[in-house]
């Protein structure tokens, strides 16, 4: 059976752009391969974080992501820091991926040109992410477009392991939706819709109240040449839009576009796509909030079941590496 392994960071609210790229294919993945999700702790640990806000929002996202309908029965959900064997690995990953190889990673020049301190896990942190992958054997890793980087740096550094020490790991392959690979800001439509807290406006956070879901698309910017088509280029916020509503009702942002003349009529269709998407999410939150410990246990039958795979995996490849056994 085909194995997918994905992650997500518990920093900042989840965002339609980690829904419509990344989480939505992982309640469809569930059910066909088999999946192992993580809420990457540690990886939110490459910027400063409150510890009791971290806390909070690691447990509040894995039961947002219950809520996006994983299913704890069916795929394997648990925190990254539960399992010991990423943080081991990611030590034999930083030995085999080079200095020049993680100086090029374009997330590390966006995010270290931003931050006040630049810690050095934010230069390693694609290490811990084929860590991450390595660990399960993993076939398929179903992100969006802006990690198809780290994807190609996991294949690359696993190639070159395999080739020195011998087989140990499987050759990943990154899976990026067609539609709604990259969702972008509303209002800055030529940059990515993110976590951080610069455009209020620009995201649409999963747990907004729908009211101010409706006004954000209301107000989105669009152009004024007054055509509908679907071109990133040169019309990067009715594409947005047009992308947005073709990932929310199963269809190419082409075929979304079909009909329409004038930009309000798609922006209330868009809406409307967005509310009825969020609207059972937002529901299943509220009952799940109401029992944290149930979470917590579910993440803990997660945990074990996750490191009796990653530490057979973790046991390889210290072996291939020629560490002493004990
Ligand atoms: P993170 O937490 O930034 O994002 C989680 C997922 O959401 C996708 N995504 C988007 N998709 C479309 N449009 C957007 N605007 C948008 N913003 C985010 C991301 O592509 C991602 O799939 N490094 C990863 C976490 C990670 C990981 C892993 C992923 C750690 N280990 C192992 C896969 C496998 C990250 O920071 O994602």
């Amino acid at each position: 059976m085909t194995r997918v392994l994905s992650g997500i960071q518990p920093s900042g609210a989840l965002h339609l752009g980690n829904l419509l790229g990344a989480v939505r294919n992982w309640v469809v993945d569930q059910h066909e391969a088999d999946s192992f999700f993580c809420v990457v702790d540690l990886h939110a640990l490459t910027s400063v974080q409150d510890p009791a806000a971290l806390r909070d929002n690691t447990l509040q996202l894995a039961q947002l992501l219950i809520a996006c309908g994983l299913d704890p029965a069916v795929c394997t959900l648990f925190v990254q820091s539960h399992v010991r064997a990423h943080t081991e690995l990611a030590w034999l990953m930083e030995c085999t991926v080079s200095f020049g190889e993680l100086r090029r990673m374009t997330q590390f020049k966006d995010k270290s040109d931003k931050a006040e301190f630049v810690s050095a896990a934010l230069f390693t942190y694609p290490a811990l992410m084929a860590a991450d992958i390595l660990l399960y054997d993993t076939d398929r890793v179903p992100v969006g477009d802006d990690q198809r980087q780290h994807l190609e740096l996991t294949r690359d550094v696993a190639i070159r392991f395999n080739s020195r020490y011998g087989d140990t790991f499987v050759v990943p392959e990154a899976a990026i939706p067609k539609a709604g690979a990259r969702v972008m800001d509303l209002q800055q439509p030529s940059n990515k819709m993110s976590k951080s807290l610069d455009s209020p406006q620009g995201t649409i956070g999963v747990l907004d109240p729908l009211k101010d879901i409706e006004k954000k698309i209301k107000r989105a910017v669009t152009d004024t040449d007054g055509e509908i088509r679907y071109d990133p280029a040169t019309k990067p916020g009715v594409s947005n839009l047009l992308s947005i509503l073709a990932a929310c009702t199963g269809r190419t942002p082409e075929q979304a576009a079909e009909g329409y003349t004038q930009y309000g009529p798609l922006k209330a269709d868009t809406a409307a796509a967005v509310v009825d998407t969020l609207t059972p999410i937002q529901r299943r939150f509220e009952e799940l909030r109401a029992d944290p410990a149930e979470t917590a246990r579910l993440l803990a039958v997660g945990a074990d079941k996750a490191a009796s795979v990653a530490d057979e995996v973790l046991g390889r490849a210290r072996n291939a590496i020629g560490l002493l056994p004990r």
